[in-house]
């Protein structure tokens, strides 16, 4: 009972001192230890998740979002960059901002992994 008590203690005091994701605003940074981007994963979240607005074609979707293909941005980024960029999306005011349109947070959609966006970049990288 008393052992059982201390391995109670010693489980709840471990998750409370764990690393915290940085959900609070604070800058995020490139996410750590992600597998290299699965290309045909990649292709299937594309159509799902952006091509929306980036066109199914990556040729872009007026007033949604701009053309991925050709694209110098995402030539010259790294495959890391690219996830950090999504992760953080292109604010109106961004200076690289052409369209007056904003590119949420992880694309609006909480729900995509680093590693569903890791697999997308390696994706819209194999288009250039
Ligand atoms: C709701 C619409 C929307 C969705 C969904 C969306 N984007 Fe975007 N995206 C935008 C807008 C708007 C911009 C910024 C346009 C500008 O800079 O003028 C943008 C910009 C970008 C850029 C920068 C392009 C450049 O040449 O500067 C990349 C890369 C990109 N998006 C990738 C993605 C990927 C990958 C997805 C899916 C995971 C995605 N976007 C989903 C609207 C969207």
């Amino acid at each position: 009972m008393v052992a059982a008590l201390f391995l109670a203690l010693a489980l709840a005091t471990a998750s409370c001192s764990g690393t915290e994701p940085a959900d609070d605003g604070s800058i995020p940074s490139v996410p750590i230890g992600l597998a290299p981007g699965d290309p045909l994963a990649g292709a299937q979240l594309y159509r799902s998740v952006c091509a929306s607005c980036h066109g199914t074609d990556l040729a872009g979707v007026e007033g949604l979002g701009r053309e991925l293909v050709p694209s110098s941005f995402i030539a010259t980024m790294s495959e890391d960059d690219l996830v950090l960029f999504i992760i953080e999306g292109r604010s109106l005011d961004h200076p690289d901002n052409i369209t007056g349109v904003a590119m949420l947070p992880r694309v609006g959609n909480p729900s995509l992994s680093d590693q569903d966006i890791a697999n997308v970049v390696a994706y819209i990288k194999a288009q250039q």
